[in-house]
């Protein structure tokens, strides 16, 4: 039930970690399951460089995770925003229906990591 996508990422996960003094880091907790996820982001000239994301959930958010962390990584700031959790699943050749709501932790933890890095940015000026 899940595509061959999703196990290998869950199995094999690309940016497991955390960055210390990382220029943005954006929580989310998912309402429907109480999980939670976090990502780390580390951007030079609005660009990210390196990323890393922790989580509570589950397998496929770990899947989820993993994807987002892929697709964010050497995008700048505006195009990675556009990163879609629909993106993500779709990238991931889909999720059963009734994990569908764990992809929303990606992209959401990815768009508030950016957030939070533009904020510490105006704060600087
Ligand atoms: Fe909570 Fe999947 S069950 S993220």
């Amino acid at each position: 039930m899940y595509s061959e996508k999703v196990m290998d990422h869950f199995m094999h996960p690309h940016n497991v970690g955390e960055i210390k003094d990382a220029d943005g880091v954006g929580t989310v907790g998912n309402p429907i399951c109480g999980d939670v996820m976090t990502i780390y982001i580390r951007v030079e000239d609005d660009i990210i460089t390196d990323i890393k994301f922790k989580t509570f959930g589950c397998g496929a958010a770990i899947a989820v995770a993993s994807m987002v962390s892929e697709m964010a990584r050497g995008k700048n700031i505006e195009e990675a925003m556009e990163i879609t959790n629909t993106a993500v699943v779709t990238n991931l050749d889909g999720l059963p229906p009734q994990k569908l709501h764990c992809s929303n932790l990606g992209a959401d933890a990815l768009h508030r990591a950016i957030k939070d890095y533009l904020e510490k940015k105006k704060e600087k000026k």
